[in-house]
């Protein structure tokens, strides 16, 4: 037993290795996670403290899956935890634009946590209001921050109000959001989209390089019981408390009759740890701002074209294709095997 825990910690460290020395000769990807921690939150943020591939510059929080407030504690306990203080933890919006904020401890425990309980934070608050943050980072590093948004966009959207001359000088967007097989908290939309469809509707209209990796390839990314037997072979504080987090996603998981929890924040940071995680095809996608019961719902145009419809006397008909431009490179597949072990080597021993 021993003599295969060895080994499998030699091949942790070789993956290490090689990613280091990837990362040493492209440099880093420099992001901010914009987030509303939330149990999956702290594990796509645990995975990108422990990933070489990334430079964090900031975490921004948004009011989602917990109140802003406890965001804000959560995401100072995490960094805390990493011994992390260099990164600015900045508060950003305590409620959406227009809608009224939906928060889900059923699915991340009371504390947002699983109610896997963390020592106070060490690291202290940004003062700035998250979407300052966001813009002064994204002027101070032109053409090289990456966002990657995994709550409700709406930081992201007033960030791009208060200064549109941000969009150009994105890097990209990769974003958990959406999906293009149905919804998680109505039929038809996702949670975070459909905590704030307004700032969404901002966001993927915005002209940036976007990638949306949605419920299609996140649901079908799980973290499954045995996984978790997996980690819990390896000790460590981070690694601990990723076990105690997972152990309540995954019961939850199981109690609703699923074979394992959806990785759906990790999955966007994987996807921008290493690319080839997803495949995505360019789509046009719309938020739906209206329907009664579509409201919040990506709506994407596999086909990118649309019927022509002319008016005939008392009736349309269709004369032709309109071509329709993709603003969205969306997932539709995901490696879920091999980013399953990329976090749990990542995370192992820590
Ligand atoms: O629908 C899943 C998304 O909503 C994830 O970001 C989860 O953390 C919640 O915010
Ligand atoms: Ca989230």
């Amino acid at each position: 037993m021993k003599s295969k825990l060895r080994c499998a910690l030699w091949i942790v460290c070789l993956q290490l290795f090689v990613a280091a020395a990837c990362v040493a000769a492209q440099g880093a990807r420099q992001i901010i996670i914009d987030t509303d921690p939330g149990a999956d939150d702290a594990m796509a943020i645990l995975l990108a403290l422990n990933s070489p591939e990334l430079d964090v510059k900031a975490l921004t929080v948004v009011a989602g899956n917990v109140v802003v407030d406890r965001g804000v504690e959560n995401a100072l306990k995490l960094v805390s935890l990493a011994h992390r203080c260099d990164i600015p933890v900045a508060r950003g919006a305590g409620h959406p634009l227009v809608a009224t904020l939906t928060t889900a401890e059923f699915f991340h425990g009371k504390n947002g946590l699983g109610d896997v309980e963390l020592p106070a934070p060490a690291c202290r608050p940004d003062t700035r209001f998250a979407p300052d943050l966001i813009i002064q980072t994204v002027h101070a590093h032109p053409h090289e921050i990456t966002l990657v948004p995994i709550g409700p966009l709406t930081n992201i959207a007033l960030a791009i109000s208060k200064d549109p001359s941000i969009v150009p000088l994105v890097k990209e967007v990769v974003l958990m959001g959406g999906g293009i097989s149905g919804g998680n908290i109505t039929a038809a939309a996702e949670a975070n989209i459909h905590n704030d469809p307004e700032a969404a509707h901002r966001v993927f209209e915005a002209g940036w390089p976007l990638t949306m990796v949605g419920l299609n390839v996140t649901e079908k990314t799980l973290f499954t019981p045995a996984d978790l037997k997996r980690l819990a072979q390896t000790r460590g504080l981070e690694n601990d408390f990723a076990v105690g987090v997972l152990h309540f996603m995954v019961n939850r998981a199981e109690n609703l009759g699923g074979e394992g929890t959806p990785m759906h924040d990790p999955l966007a940071v994987g996807a921008a740890i290493d690319r080839s995680l997803i495949t995505t095809q360019d789509m046009r996608v719309d938020i739906e701002l209206r329907g009664e019961y579509t409201r919040g719902e990506t709506v994407a145009d596999r086909h990118n074209s649309t019927d022509q419809r002319v008016r005939r006397g008392d009736r349309y008909a269709v004369e032709g294709i309109q071509r329709v431009e993709p603003n969205v490179h969306v997932a539709v597949s995901s490696d879920a095997p091999r980013f399953i072990d990329m976090f749990i080597s990542r995370i192992a021993g820590k």
